[in-house]
């Protein structure tokens, strides 16, 4: 099947040099990503801290396109504000998070957000179809959230098929993050993800310094999922 959605790649800074966001983020769309994937964990809802709205802030004026906060956190509705003012372009929450996923989704699009839904592994995409309305993006996490470098869960595939069929033609994008690399790029591509989000599978080899690597990580990654669909030409 050949589908008209690009591919985007969205490298997460999780797996960048943590005392220099900047330079990094710069880096990377230098090298060609298209979104740049932003972790915002709490040690509650996922195990790991990252950092919250102020680094996101700071984050900002060093990239020039989409700025895509991925929020772990538990509550999440008394921060969207805070993450909106940040300036993040879309705001993914976890339907998991809480009792009011719709609530939550309501709050990220009157902030005036692009609003995302993430699915943990272990969740059915049942209430995706009472939401979908309501969201710009689903994110099938293909590992469970909190770190970075972990084994993609093969498990997934059947549920970005399922979610496929279910968006049809909307224009809601599939974004899969955890354990995107070369060799599972085309899987998830096939099932029908248009935004891989990869953290180690972009930022190993290179630096601020040194990008090159990074580009070459990218081009590796858009070209397997490419390949995979028909897009490649
Ligand atoms: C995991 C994060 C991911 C992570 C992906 O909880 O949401 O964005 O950085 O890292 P890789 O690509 O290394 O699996
Ligand atoms: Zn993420």
């Amino acid at each position: 099947m050949t589908l008209d959605r690009p591919i985007k790649i969205a490298p997460s800074i999780l797996s960048a040099d943590f005392a220099a966001f900047g330079a990094e983020c710069a880096a990377v769309e230098a090298q060609g990503a298209d979104w740049v994937h932003v972790d915002v964990m709490d040690g509650h809802f996922v195990p790991n801290i990252t950092f919250g709205p102020a680094t996101c802030a700071a984050i900002r004026p060093h990239i020039k396109g989409v700025m895509d906060v991925h929020l772990m956190i538990a509550p999440v509705d008394p921060h969207i504000d805070a993450f909106a003012e940040a300036g993040a372009d879309i705001i993914t929450a976890h339907l998991e998070a809480g009792p009011h996923i719709h609530r939550t989704l309501q709050a990220i699009r009157n902030s005036g957000k692009k609003a995302g839904l993430a699915l943990n592994p272990g969740t059915g995409i049942d209430a995706v179809g009472h939401l979908l309305d309501m969201v710009d993006l689903v994110c099938v996490m293909t590992v469970n959230p909190g770190f970075g470098g972990q084994k993609f869960i093969h498990s997934q595939l059947d549920k970005i098929r399922a979610l496929r069929a279910l968006i049809g033609d909307r224009p809601i994008h599939i974004e899969i993050d955890g354990g995107v690399t070369p060799q599972t790029a085309p899987l998830v591509a096939a099932a029908g993800a248009d935004v891989l989000v990869a953290g180690s599978a972009v930022f190993r080899g290179g630096s601020p310094d040194d990008p090159t690597a990074y580009g070459e990580n990218i081009r590796a990654l858009r070209t397997a999922a490419e390949v995979a669909t028909g897009r490649a030409t």
